[in-house]
């Protein structure tokens, strides 16, 4: 296709665009050299434990790797808290560069959240000491280091963040040898064996590094062994910039029990969940009835975004791409956002069927974030994203600079609107929000967004809206969680004030 021909479909699209066929198919697997075996990601307590980042090799299946690690493990541990206990836990830096590691999903105080003005230097120890007041859900820790949380994330920091309660565990939930913690990344390895990040110009920084390969809990192309019995996957979407549609091989629908912040309402059949980076789905699949030796795969389906095209920069916004061919505009490395990709292979075991206690029909209420009003505070983010600047209400970070006070226990209503063409995670720390609605685009709410959520995905022309409510007083991040947008500069400070 020319050049003029493929400006024309763009325009002839307009904001109803999407991509063309040929580019939401199937990926072709880059490494065809087999299937490795899931890890279960050692698993420790939150008090008392020392987090050293450092370089180390680790081993992903394919062969082993420089990464940068947080013990030198990859990924890094799970660490396992009970609502009410208090983390102690200390961050040692040593790496060739600063780091700070965020707690991504928790309420916690200014000075435990990883802001980048607390980053520390190679050599340099820094202190987390904060009660958990969270629900039970899978929260994830990460770097949040100033320009550098996406090389960071993408070299093999972060893990998973696991709190339990009382109330969840009253529910009869699969548990211990049936329930799979699964960190789902795409890895861009392009024929070689590296997790260098190598972010190029143009297409990485309008779409953000994208993969070409499925790593989960650090290994790549996984596969696990599952029983004749129902299993309970905790899914994080850890990639930097790649949504996921996920599905089953099998067309058996997958009960989503919770998402960001903990249970749902109700347990919910799902065919597909659709995670933004950042985003985490969980979910009861039954494999009781499946066939010993039935091959199922967890994967992510191929999926269009309308008025994505756009976001090459050649719609409403302009030419960011002038002078560019199509082949660069649409040649990053890695796979074009909506490719389908296998994530994880589910290998059903020989033996009896063990179907266990039914899951219940209801959870507990999800809590709210206050009652809204008429005179409920509201206020609006806009994204934009043009010539590669990715911005909130037109500005891009400042560490000095805070864009909104809002006080502390009041509830308020944020409008997150995407102005641009491209998808756009939105994060907020310092806690959970609960979604109220969307206008635009998918006009809905999703079933994974009604309980309580830290990030939301935004696709072009959406608006979301959302209640927030915040414990702690301090200076807090609202931020796009694609991490390459991040990075270049879509966040912003927020105030919580007394
Ligand atoms: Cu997981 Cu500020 O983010
Ligand atoms: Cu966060
Ligand atoms: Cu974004």
């Amino acid at each position: 296709m020319d050049r003029r021909k493929f400006l024309g479909l763009a325009a002839a699209a307009g904001t109803a665009g999407a991509w063309p066929r040929d580019l939401a198919a199937w990926a072709a697997p880059t490494h065809q050299l087999g299937r490795y075996a899931l890890p279960r990601i050692p698993v420790v307590s939150g008090d008392g434990f020392t987090l050293t980042a450092r370089p180390a090799t680790a081993d992903v299946g394919l062969g082993v790797v420089d990464a940068w690690t947080l013990n030198g493990a990859l990924p890094s541990p799970t660490i396992r808290m009970r609502q009410g206990e208090t983390a102690r836990i200390e961050l040692v830096n040593r790496l060739p560069e600063q780091t700070i590691l965020h707690w991504h999903g928790l309420a916690v105080p200014y000075e435990a959240d990883g802001h980048p003005r607390w980053q520390i230097d190679p050599g340099e120890t820094y202190t987390y000491d904060f009660r958990i007041l969270n629900r039970a859900g899978t929260y994830w820790y990460h770097p949040h280091t100033h320009m550098r949380t996406a090389a960071q994330t993408y070299m093999g920091m972060g893990g998973l963040l696991i709190v339990e309660d009382e109330d969840e565990s009253s529910y009869a939930l699969p548990r211990d040898e049936h329930e799979i913690p699964l960190i789902v990344q795409d890895k861009r390895l392009g024929g070689s064996l590296s997790l260098g990040y190598g972010l190029g110009m143009g297409p990485d920084m309008m779409m953000g590094y994208l993969g070409d390969t499925a790593f989960g809990n650090g290994v790549a192309n996984p596969t696990v062994d599952v029983r004749r019995a129902p299993y309970r996957l905790r899914i994080l979407n850890g990639s930097n910039a790649r949504i996921l549609d996920l599905g089953l091989s099998s067309g058996q629908p997958m009960t989503l029990i919770g998402s960001d912040g903990g249970l749902l309402g109700a347990p919910v059949p799902v065919d597909r969940v659709m995670l933004g980076p950042a985003e985490r789905a969980d979910v009861v699949v039954d494999f009781a009835s499946r066939r010993p030796g039935e091959r199922i795969m967890l994967r992510s389906l191929p999926f269009q975004i309308p008025g994505m095209m756009m976001g090459m920069g050649m719609g409403r916004g302009g030419p960011m791409g002038r002078g560019m061919g199509r082949g660069m505009m649409m040649g990053g490395g890695g796979l074009p956002q909506g490719t389908g990709m296998d994530l994880l292979e589910l290998v059903v075991q020989e033996g009896p069927a063990e179907s266990g206690p039914p899951l219940p029909t209801r959870f507990s209420e999800v809590p709210s974030r206050g009652e809204v009003t008429a005179d409920t505070p509201r206020r609006t983010f806009r994204f934009n994203s043009m010539m590669m600047n990715h911005t909130i209400n037109g500005l891009t970070f400042d560490m000095s600079r805070v864009d909104a006070r809002v006080r502390r226990n009041q509830t308020e209503v944020w409008t997150f609107a995407n102005d641009s063409e491209l998808p756009h995670p939105v994060h907020v720390h310092a806690g959970q929000f609960r979604v109220l609605s969307r206008n635009g685009g998918r006009n809905r709410l999703m079933p994974w967004e009604t309980g309580l959520k830290d990030t939301v995905l935004t696709l072009p022309g959406e608006r979301v809206e959302v209640a927030v409510r915040f414990v702690y007083p301090g200076t807090f991040l609202l931020h796009c969680h694609n991490l390459e947008h991040e990075d270049m500069g879509m966040m912003i400070n927020y105030e919580v004030t007394e």
